[in-house]
């Protein structure tokens, strides 16, 4: 019979992925509540217009990458394709701004996007997502990249770059859009691919974010919003990376950091790394300060960051797991109820492991403990029950002794 296998694009997680998926979470509640962010979950699936209104019409995620269906009373619902617009929503339908003024969440789980596979880029994939509401002040944006920085650093993922930028706020924006769309519309039209053709009229700025390399050279020398924007941005930008700098941390400005999603603002920011391949953004983020109140909340700012969890995976110095305290190994079957209690006792000590089900030879029985990676051989034959001991052998340093079975434990 024909085997059924995985949508194209969604991934099974194994347990040694759903270990290192595990690591990411736990590490991710660790430090982000240091910085006194809380967590919050909101579902899968929302009406389809709240994406169209907070990541933008005219984006590449809206225009083609959603996973758009109709329910059974023809509402139209869409996979989430990222968690800010759902956390927004969450926000102001709960009203959590009446509730505290400065608000911290973190979340994590699978997004949705139609996009063309390859290696860190799927359908289903995970991000680890954060997002501060209710502050302006540039020690914010300052404090979310070095939380996203602890972070990754937490995870020993070492080797990767900070990219900075600012995309000037509703007021100097549209200024600059027009600055750069002019300049864009003087360039010779046939060094633009088909997508930039269009973004020139709705979307100008995404133009400058073009992987094509014939897009990339015709818009050399486009005009950067960081000269462009206005005094206030100018000034927020510099503060942000003054903190920075008092911090010693590193990061590189890049005029062309735009981000995919429509809602950014002031300071956006990308963690790339030269080890995951082609899709080399691990992490990326920025302030969104006009989202709140294009959803109908108060005029509420705010600044936040994702991680691809399958981005992150590809960079985890080692697998995560936890390998077991013990393999009980058992020599004669009438040892089986004392090795199971044993296991019990170990187990409620907050100790894991493995106890055999039935008496085989000690030879099967190591080999399995090695396979396993157990710390600690417990050999349970006839003869130790009989004296009330275990024999105790360490498969790390080598060596093995006798202890008495009662009261045993690892410690
Ligand atoms: P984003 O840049 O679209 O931002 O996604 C963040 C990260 O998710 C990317 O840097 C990448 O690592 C990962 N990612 C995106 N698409 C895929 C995919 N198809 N497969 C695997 N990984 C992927 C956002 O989603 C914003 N909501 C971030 C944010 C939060 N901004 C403010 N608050």
């Amino acid at each position: 019979m024909a085997v059924i296998e995985t949508v194209k694009g969604f991934a099974d997680h194994l347990p040694d992925e759903a270990a290192r998926f595990a690591f990411m979470g736990g590490k991710a509640r660790e430090v982000f509540s240091l910085y006194g962010y809380k967590e919050i979950h909101v579902p899968i699936v929302e009406y389809t217009d709240l994406f169209a209104r907070s990541i933008g019409a005219d984006t590449d995620v809206v225009r083609k990458e959603m996973f758009t269906f109709p329910d059974r009373r023809e509402r139209s619902l869409t996979l989430r394709p990222e968690a800010t617009a759902g956390i927004m929503r969450a926000y102001v339908e709960h009203s959590l701004h009446a509730r505290e003024s400065l608000s911290r969440f973190f979340t994590f789980g699978p997004m949705f996007r139609y996009e063309r596979p390859q290696k860190g880029r799927m359908r289903q994939f995970h991000q680890v997502n954060c997002e501060c509401l209710g502050a302006e002040d540039p020690r914010v944006d300052a404090e979310v990249i070095l939380m996203l920085m602890h972070y990754l650093e937490a995870l020993g993922i070492k080797a990767v770059t900070l990219e900075l930028n600012s995309l000037g706020c509703r007021q100097c924006r549209p200024g600059y859009r027009e600055a750069l769309r002019g300049f864009l519309l003087s360039r010779p039209a046939e060094g633009w691919c088909e997508d930039c053709r269009r973004r020139l009229e709705t979307n100008p700025l995404r133009v400058l974010d073009c992987k094509n390399s014939s897009c990339r050279k015709t818009s050399a020398g486009a005009p950067e919003i960081a000269v462009l924007s206005c005094p206030d941005c100018r000034a927020h930008f510099a503060e942000v990376r003054g903190l920075l700098d008092s911090l010693g941390r590193a990061y590189i400005l890049n005029p062309r950091l735009v981000r995919g999603l429509d809602y950014y603002n002031r300071t956006t920011f990308e963690v790339v790394s030269g080890a995951v391949g082609a899709q080399s953004a691990i992490a990326g983020g920025g302030r969104y300060d006009g989202l709140v109140s294009a959803l109908g909340g108060p005029d509420i700012p705010g600044i936040g960051f994702a991680c691809g969890m399958e981005r992150l995976a590809l960079l985890l110095p080692r697998s995560p797991e936890r390998e077991p305290d013990f393999y009980i190994a058992v020599l004669e079957d009438r040892a089986l109820p004392t090795a199971m209690s044993l296991a019990a006792r170990l187990r409620s000590q907050g100790r894991s492991g493995l106890c055999a089900f039935s008496a085989a030879s000690l030879k099967s029985q190591l080999r399995a403990a090695s396979k396993h990676e157990a710390a600690y051989t417990l050999i349970l034959g006839g003869m130790e029950l009989d004296k009330g001991v275990v024999l105790v052998k360490d498969m790390r340093q080598g060596g093995q002794r006798e202890m008495f079975l009662e009261n045993f434990s690892l410690d």
